[in-house]
């Protein structure tokens, strides 16, 4: 038996319903971006691996663990992204877009890359749409990037969305706040699970994001007391934004996200799951005005949050949101090979008249095709049967009264027009 292959571990084809789904939230994320003037941008899917090992942080579970990392024939050092704020980052500088009007506002529907252990809403390629502001330093826009992401869960028919929030400070209060931090790891560190241990003097904020530290992060201190009056300031405006634009936040303050370029507001969406107790992490993001310094650039202001897209449709999917087909206004059914010639010319001359036209050539069945033309709720249906395309002549059907009428095809998309602008 010749052998049969499957996609890679934690990868998945994306077809069938699943495809509609994702196009689903493709149509709405997208048609929201617009609305608030974010304009589309598609990085390269791998990067200079220094691109993430600075920018995301070296040690970060993301690159210190889950990058897919490889030589090139050339030599280059390169990975695939595991996420897209650095190399929207990176595109930023090269292209000089400082020079532009700032901010620049960005917006992306791609995939991403993360070897991690693939598990229920865990996967090695994921899909994340997301959003990027910078060049700006102001709660507004911060906000802004939380109110379309907001919306956009709404317009899915995704209930009970909530803002983890949180504010990490700038550099120099966190510098205040890890050596207080430290100290205090230093002293449970028989708690410590090894990585910690390890990260402990580099990287201390890293105890906050482990799932096996649990019981140390707890009694932790608290970054919020440590941040500086012109974060606290910040914070305090992004809360009052959210307030005005009735979003529900709830302040977490061991909140500080997987990635080390964040400064400032983070937070997190999450919506309830069923059968389980915790809320499932739908996205993030927050301020990363250091990140441009990390790759050698100036400081840039920037801001910015992704979401994961098969953790929003399975979210969908598990409470019962449907997605509608899209309904046309026009079905063309057809019998035997002339007629189906003849479909092929009207469907075209129907889609150049800028009317929504479905069909099903692959169907020889007259009664299938009535059928579906049925679910698909389309107002109209155009038979064309054996005897028609002989006379070259076509049967418009109105799908609601059930009335038809035989017309000459050359008349048929101006009757059609006729016909749908009544409904
Ligand atoms: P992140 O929190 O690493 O942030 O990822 C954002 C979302 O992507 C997560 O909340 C989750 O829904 C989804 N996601 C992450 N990893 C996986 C995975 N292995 N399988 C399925 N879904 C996953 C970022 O990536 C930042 N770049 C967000 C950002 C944009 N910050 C500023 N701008």
């Amino acid at each position: 038996m010749p052998k049969k292959f499957q996609s890679p571990s934690g990868m998945h084809d994306i077809f069938g319903v699943q495809f509609d789904y994702f196009e689903r939230v493709r149509e709405v994320a997208l048609r929201n971006a617009k609305i608030y003037g974010f304009k589309g941008i598609e990085t390269p899917v791998i990067e200079n691996t220094e691109v993430f090992t600075r920018g995301v942080g070296q040690m970060t579970d993301v690159v210190e663990k889950e990058m897919y990392t490889f030589k090139t024939k050339g030599g280059d050092d390169v990975s695939l992204r595991p996420e897209g704020t650095a190399p929207i980052m990176r595109a930023f500088i090269e292209h000089n877009l400082y020079t532009k009007p700032q901010p620049v506002k960005f917006f992306y529907f791609s995939p991403f890359f993360r070897y991690e252990r693939p598990q229920a809403g865990r996967y090695r390629q994921f899909w994340q749409f997301g959003f990027e502001t910078i060049g700006k330093n102001s709660a507004i826009v911060d906000v802004q990037i939380i109110l379309v992401i907001y919306n956009i869960f709404k317009e899915l028919g995704i209930k009970d969305v909530m803002v983890q929030i949180n504010n990490m400070g700038e550099e120099n209060c966190r510098n205040e706040f890890k050596k207080v931090l430290k100290k205090y790891l230093k002293k449970e560190s028989s708690l410590l699970c090894s990585d910690c241990k390890r990260r402990m003097d580099k990287n201390p904020l890293r105890v906050f994001d482990c799932k096996k530290c649990i019981k140390v992060k707890e009694g932790a201190p608290q970054i919020i007391d440590y941040i500086c009056k012109s974060c606290r300031e910040e914070f305090k405006q992004v809360l009052e934004f959210l307030e005005e634009a009735e979003i529900p936040y709830d302040l977490n303050p061991f909140l500080i996200r997987g990635l080390d370029y964040y400064t400032g507001t983070v937070y997190e969406f999450f919506a309830p799951q069923k059968g389980n107790e915790d809320p499932l992490a739908l996205g993030g993001g927050g301020r990363y005005d250091g990140l441009s310094v990390l790759l050698g650039d100036e400081e840039r202001p920037a801001t910015g949050a992704a979401v994961g897209v098969e953790r929003t449709v399975n979210l969908m999917k598990e409470n019962g949101i449907q997605i509608n087909e899209e309904k046309p206004q026009v079905f063309i059914a057809q019998l035997g090979d002339l007629a189906k010639k003849k479909s092929l010319k009207i469907f075209e001359e129907l889609k150049n008249a800028k009317i929504d036209v479905a069909e099903s050539f692959g169907q020889d069945s007259l009664k299938s095709q009535i059928n579906r033309a049925d679910k698909l709720s389309a107002a109209i249906t155009l038979i064309i049967g054996k005897e028609e395309a002989v006379e070259d002549r076509v049967i418009l059907r109105d799908m609601d009264s059930g009335e038809q009428e035989k017309m000459k095809t050359c008349e048929v998309v101006k009757e059609v027009k006729r016909r749908i602008k009544g409904k």
